[in-house]
């Protein structure tokens, strides 16, 4: 009753071909000895940085404390500019900027480095110290990189905060680390129209009394102080490019300790508030630069495209962080993947010659849904490795993103990690790992990965928790303001194991000892005694060629404990019909077996997703069992879920 049962076949097999694998920047020989010795790589992954001092000691683990490098001095944002103006890097693009309107910037190195300089004077122009906590609320242009940057550069803690939030999520999240400073913009843009930006702050700063100064972006150009734009507040509200006019180009880095904070960064957990996850300085910044260099397979001249918002950890991670940390080539875009029209990424991916394509899930089953048509118009030709992250990634839409986008030439790395990790902790390695759909593969070098049962015994082969065995560089370090719930939450799953990491999410392995990663555990569905994970269903419905996306959940029932519930979107071209619901039921059963034959299905034109693009199977479950609408402030769009709950309810009738 513990373990989860495995329902999924797959066989289709990918071996990394030999020119990519000549090049890769991580041998399998090198991976073994990481594994032999995690420590020791580690260390000599910190060593390709440049500290202020170097440390003591690599790690001291007092479960569930770890400490990483300690001793050492060293600063971020030293190690993420200052370090390639001094090389052939001065004159490489760092940041390659879109804005939805069309608008384009291009920051090179020493661009990026003079604003980082400047704005970090700024900060301290305005009383920000080190230690301080500095709120970040702005479109995903690149003044988000600068002020982060910045930041890091005088030892401010930055807590970024999804420019889609609304007013009561800012100030919810600047006053639960009291923020001293807020740096937004006077709006942004999403699928044409603007997004209030400033008047969402002033709305949530009539809450937040640690606030002291407010600085601006103009990112509208033209358009100070307009209606969707900026009322200015004498005092507190200050624009971003009059206080950066006078400011020096130089700024003293501060020395930080390697343990000392870097950033706070919310996360959602399934019930009660939000998590402040607290990442620290040198440990994080070795994860981050460590896992961009292997699993991306990162060269000098590659452009990369992180697709995510920098108010989510891939944005800090594989936006900034690592990619900037290795000296790389990113591209940045503001807007939505179908504006002006669904062909929009790889428009983009075409004209900058983008060759890591870094994106989630949800996006690759939404290009799907829009169909082929939109990328065959370009020429994808200089892709070389994609990425996936952010939820299980369904065999179908791995096979389609291999052939589509990938014109079936590049290694897929589907990355698992969380907020939490900081950085990829299972991932393929592209010159390395044979790739199979839907799998993530492997551990990490210098990641202990396993999987065990409620009672902590380790399973081989079949499905269960996933639990991380050992202390890694670029975990978290408490949850900001309640420590007591950083024990409850990932180290207290294992009464005697209490050195082990929880990351809530249930997996399986098969006998090439692969990890494939079946979602949340409170999503685990329990249907006459058997424990099956959500993904394994919604890809057998993935696989007819009418499903687009699917989200499965378990309703109570009588006899079996639980039934399954399938809400369905369907591919351009289809309709749905009662003939196409009892064909999926039966599909599902021939694929996995009648045990998940769903006894429902409903067709739906969307799912309730988070902003971050994640099903919410939660309110799903709240509708299937005819219940109250729980929690929805984090939906992205909330009328999804109330028209599907009157669909739902009209069915029924
Ligand atoms: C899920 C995002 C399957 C998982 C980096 C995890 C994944 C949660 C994958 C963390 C993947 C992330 N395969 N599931 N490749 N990547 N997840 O904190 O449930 O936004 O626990 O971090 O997303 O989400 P978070």
């Amino acid at each position: 009753m513990n373990d989860i049962d495995v329902l999924l076949q797959e066989h289709r097999r990918f071996e990394p071909d030999d020119a990519f694998r000549a090049q890769a920047n991580i041998s399998a020989a090198e991976y073994s000895e990481a594994m032999a010795d995690p420590e020791r790589f580690w260390a000599d992954e910190a060593a390709k940085l440049e500290w202020m001092s170097t440390w003591e000691r690599v790690l001291e683990w007092q479960p569930p404390r770890a400490k990483w490098f300690t001793g050492g001095k060293i600063n971020v944002s030293v190690n993420c500019v200052d370090r390639h103006i001094r090389s052939a890097r001065r004159n490489k693009a760092a940041l390659v900027f879109e804005g939805e309107p069309g608008d384009t910037r291009t920051l090179t190195y020493w661009d990026l480095y003079v604003q980082v300089n400047k704005f970090a004077n700024v900060l301290r122009s305005l009383g920000v110290r080190k230690g301080d906590r500095v709120a970040i609320y702005l479109p995903l242009i690149p003044e988000a990189v600068i002020s982060m940057l910045a930041c890091a550069r005088i030892g401010a803690i930055h807590s970024v905060v999804f420019g889609g939030f609304s007013p009561e999520s800012l100030s919810d999240r600047i006053n639960d680390s009291a923020c001293k400073v807020l740096v937004t913009a006077d709006g942004g843009y999403r699928r044409g129209s603007v997004v209030p930006l400033k008047r969402n702050a002033d709305k949530a700063l009539e809450g937040t009394p640690s606030i002291e100064h407010v600085v601006v972006v103009q990112r509208r150009p033209g358009a100070p102080g307009d209606e969707a734009g900026a009322d200015m507040r004498d005092g507190r509200d200050k624009w971003w490019h009059r206080l950066m006019r006078h400011a020096p180009q130089w700024c003293e880095p501060e020395e930080m300790d390697a343990e000392d904070p870097l950033f706070i960064l919310y996360t959602s957990g399934t019930t009660g508030k939000p998590k402040g996850i607290v990442h620290t300085t040198a440990g994080y910044l070795v994860g981050a630069m460590t896992s961009t260099h292997i699993v991306f397979d990162l060269k000098e001249d590659d452009v990369f495209w992180c697709t995510a918002d920098v108010g989510w950890v891939t944005g800090h991670t594989y936006l900034t962080y690592g990619p900037m940390a290795n000296g790389a080539t990113c591209v940045m875009y503001e807007g939505a993947p179908d504006w002006p029209e669904k062909d929009r990424f790889w428009d983009l991916c075409e004209k900058y010659g983008v060759t890591i394509l870094y994106t989630a899930p949800t996006a690759i089953r939404a290009f799907m849904k829009w169909g082929d048509q939109w990328p065959a118009k370009h020429d994808l030709s200089r892709l070389r490795l994609l990425g996936s992250v952010g939820e299980p990634i369904n065999p179908e839409a791995w096979m389609w993103y291999r052939e589509h986008i990938g014109g079936n030439r590049c290694p897929i790395v589907d990355t698992w990690w969380q907020t939490e990790t900081g950085s990829i902790a299972i991932s393929p390695l592209p010159g390395i790992t044979a790739t199979t759909p839907g799998s993530a593969t492997n551990p990490m070098p210098g990641f202990t990965v396993a999987l065990l049962d409620a009672q902590g015994k380790e399973i081989e082969v079949g499905g269960g928790l996933l639990a991380i065995m050992k202390p890694w560089p670029s975990m978290l370090r408490t949850i900001w303001g309640d420590d007591q719930r950083y024990v409850d939450t990932y180290f207290s799953k294992w009464p005697n194991r209490p050195d082990v990491y929880f990351p809530g999410d249930g997996a399986k392995r098969d006998e090439d000892g692969y990890f494939w990663i079946l979602g949340r555990v409170d999503d685990v569905l329990n249907v006459a005694g058997h424990r099956i994970g959500t993904m394994e269903v919604e890809s057998a419905l993935v696989e007819h060629p009418a499903v687009a996306e699917a989200a499965v959940v378990g309703r109570a029932h009588d006899l079996k404990g639980q039934a399954l519930a399938a809400f369905v979107t369907l591919r351009e071209g289809y309709a749905e019909s009662p003939a196409l619901r009892d064909e999926l039921r039966d599909f599902v059963a021939q694929k996995i077996g009648a045990i998940a034959r769903p006894d429902d299905v409903l067709f739906s034109a969307d799912l309730p997703k988070t902003r971050s693009g994640k099903i919410m199977r939660r309110l799903l479950r709240d509708i299937a069992e005819g219940r109250a609408l729980g929690d929805t402030t984090t939906l992205a769009d909330p009328n999804v879920v109330n028209s599907l709950k009157e669909t739902y309810e009209a069915q029924e009738t």
